[in-house]
């Protein structure tokens, strides 16, 4: 799979990539993640990407050509399954879309700063917008390296365990189940007896228990778990 973002800040994200998993994943050639620089694609002086506007109102805009300019470039060497947009009123990403992302090839993710970008990108580049919260962020930068990382670890191969992704929380519609490591009692605090047993079957229907428990628990209290 390729990932590629455009972005105004890169360097917000450089950091991101360049450890544990998604450094693993990208090392083991299972992943290739591409930032670039949206600046070095504008044709306007000072390396100019934003401007006032129209119909005034506070905020800058990111304009149409540098975004276009990068879009047509880069689809010239890739041949991408969906050219994404961050955006606080786009569709809401979960597990699901995740998911789905993760089967496609070839992603481009556009972050969005400032007040937003010209519509026109939206109107006839963008083929997905999506939302990672309820709430207003600085910039798509963070959207992009949560979205990343979400698909990633669900790449065959980039958990040591293939299975453990599909254990995660979500995966079948349940929270996933507390875990412990040692020491075995800790300030009196003790691992529950269960999972010292050795008993598998025990341990399965425990871990099961209690995580239908904190489904039902976290359902009760946001009201908006989803199976
Ligand atoms: N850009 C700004 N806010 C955002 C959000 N909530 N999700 C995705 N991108 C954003």
């Amino acid at each position: 799979m390729r990932i590629d973002i455009l972005s105004a800040v890169p360097q917000l994200m450089e950091s991101f990539f360049q450890h544990s998993i998604l450094k693993r994943a990208q090392e083991s050639k299972l992943v290739e993640i591409y930032i670039h620089n949206i600046r070095d694609y504008t044709n306007y002086k000072h390396a100019q990407i934003d401007d006032y506007q129209f119909g005034g109102g506070a905020g800058l805009v990111l304009m149409i050509e540098p975004l276009v300019n990068a879009i047509e470039s880069l689809s010239e060497k890739v041949k991408y399954d969906e050219i994404i947009f961050l955006t606080p009123d786009g569709e809401m990403f979960d597990q699901k879309l995740a998911n789905h992302l993760s089967m496609k090839e070839n992603l481009l993710m556009i972050c969005g700063h400032y007040k937003g970008i010209d519509q026109r990108i939206r109107d006839h580049f963008i083929t997905k917008e999506i939302s990672i919260g309820e709430y207003v962020l600085s910039g798509g930068e963070l959207g992009a390296a949560v979205i990343t990382d979400a698909i990633c670890r669900l790449l065959p191969g980039v958990l040591n365990d293939e299975t453990s992704a599909l254990l995660d929380s979500f995966q079948d519609g349940l929270l996933a189940p507390p875990v412990y490591t040692r020491p075995e009692e800790f300030r009196g605090w003790k691992v529950p007896d269960v999972l010292l047993s050795g008993n598998h079957a025990k341990i399965d229907e425990w871990r099961n228990q209690q995580s239908v428990e904190r489904t039902e628990r976290r359902k009760g209290k946001s009201g908006r778990l989803e199976g």
